[in-house]
């Protein structure tokens, strides 16, 4: 899979934690380790779990169990969401992010995420369709537009792209074509809508609900 190199150029900074300092004791074998971590400590932004882990070993833990959603964002005028989506992307352990449209996208909201999150760019829509078409994956569009239905009232697929809009026009209309069904998140106030990572945040928790939280 092709992952995006991280761009020296458009940085996302890691918020450091108070984390935990350098190892005690005898070193541990395990080749998750990172020997400088365990040497000055590891206050990077990790669950305890990955406490003092390389970064390869953590991604490809998260690749033995990352959950079959993927998220696709329109980024035609460099959507300052992007980031913060592909935290949230990270945090609820989606497949794959889809950038379609510039290549180029702001970084600052991810806060490293996206060094563990896989994230592939198509140039059009159309090159979306044809990556979801070849695996069989339906594509989701997420939008309050004519016709949207409400998410509550059908269970997302298990395997789908959830796709979103950006900030100002939404879903564009090729986007609306290739989908599926279009959902809405639904609203009870005056603003036509909610900020478009706000919104992913929401319909991924509501993947999450319907697929991976077991009773
Ligand atoms: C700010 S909205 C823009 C368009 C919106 N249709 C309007 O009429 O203003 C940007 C993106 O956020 C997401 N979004 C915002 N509010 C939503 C809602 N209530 N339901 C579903 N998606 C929403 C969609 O992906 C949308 O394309």
């Amino acid at each position: 899979m092709e992952q995006k190199p991280v761009d020296d150029a458009n940085p996302s900074p890691e918020l450091t934690t108070h984390g935990v300092g350098p190892w005690q004791g005898d070193r541990p074998d395990d080749p998750r380790f990172d020997p400088e971590l365990l040497e000055d400590g590891d206050s990077r932004n990790v669950i305890d779990r990955y406490r003092y882990w390389s970064m390869d070993a953590i991604v490809a833990d998260l690749d033995a169990r990352r959950h079959p959603f993927h998220v696709a964002i329109e980024n035609w005028q460099h959507d300052m969401n992007i980031g913060s989506i592909v935290r949230s992307a990270n945090a609820f352990l989606a497949e794959t992010v889809h950038i379609v449209g510039r290549r180029r996208w702001n970084k600052r909201g991810a806060m490293v995420t996206d060094r563990y999150q896989h994230v592939l760019h198509h140039a059009d829509v159309s090159d979306l369709v044809a990556w979801a078409a070849e695996r069989g994956i339906p594509i989701i569009g997420v939008d309050n537009v004519p016709g949207s239905r409400p998410i509550d009232e059908e269970p997302l697929p298990e395997r789908c792209v959830l796709l979103f809009g950006q900030e100002g026009p939404g879903l564009s209309a090729e986007a609306i074509a290739a989908s599926e069904r279009v959902v809405e998140i639904r609203q009870f106030g005056s603003t036509r809508s909610i900020n478009a990572s706000a919104a992913a945040a929401i319909v991924m928790h509501e993947w999450v609900r319907t697929h991976a939280i077991r009773s």
